[in-house]
């Protein structure tokens, strides 16, 4: 791993009705992004927040918001959301036909681009547009809820997109999300992942400075 690790907390698991306190207490913890997961009942079984939550959310922080469309045709929503200070923005690739495009949209909005693949999803899914993205989200669990198990295949996926993207001269970052836990976060950083995000693992802990810690094992 050549990148510093980053550690990303997901609001999912929060407490929502104190979010601005929730967001200072994990940044005062060590965090170094924000995980928002937006959410619509269509691409995923559930509905969280739009624009203007992320819009409040970006009042209380001053790490990255770290944007993650969970939402079908998400080309329609991305200024919004560039607009309510996403400082990264990740769609993925079985919700957006023209994909390619999207991304450089993104990116013309001043905003970190990123391709999520969900669990069944292969990386040679995303080859051709490696180019157009700062980062790829690999899904550990089916996307839609906290607190699920860790899905296995995820590491061989980190691994074989961790051997491609130097072959294309790429210093794109792999991130993981779902399931992610101290037992699980040494085993994806071996495969490749840089960037971790984590709900329970975080939010479900008395002492998220600890919590952040046990995430980071001995990496810086
Ligand atoms: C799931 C979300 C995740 C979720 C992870 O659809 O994308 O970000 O919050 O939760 P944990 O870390 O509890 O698996
Ligand atoms: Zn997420």
């Amino acid at each position: 791993m050549t990148s510093p690790l980053l550690i990303a907390p997901s609001l999912l698991s929060c407490d929502l009705s104190r979010i601005g306190d929730e967001i200072r207490a994990v940044e005062a913890a060590g965090a170094d992004w924000i995980h928002v997961d937006v959410m619509d009942g269509r691409f995923v079984p559930n509905i969280t927040w739009g624009p203007p939550v992320v819009a409040a959310m970006k009042k209380a922080a001053t790490k990255p918001l770290d944007c993650h469309l969970m939402i079908v045709e998400p080309e329609k929503y991305v200024d919004a959301f560039a607009q309510a200070g996403a400082a990264s923005i990740s769609v993925h690739v079985e919700a957006s036909t023209h994909l390619h495009r999207t991304l450089q949209h993104i990116r013309s909005l001043g905003v970190s681009p990123g391709i999520v693949l969900n669990p069944h999803t292969p990386e040679t899914a995303i080859e051709y547009v490696l180019e157009q993205a700062d980062f790829v989200l690999i899904m550990t669990v089916n996307p839609g809820f906290g607190g699920q198990k860790f899905i296995e295949s995820g590491l061989p996926k980190l691994e074989r997109l961790a051997a491609l993207i130097p072959k294309q001269g790429r210093r794109t970052r792999l991130e993981v999300d779902g399931g992610v836990t101290k037992d699980t976060a040494p085993r994806v950083i071996s495969a490749g992942a840089s960037i971790l995000v984590a709900g329970t693992a975080v939010f479900g802990r008395p002492d998220y400075a600890q919590a952040i810690r046990d995430l980071r094992g001995s990496h810086a």
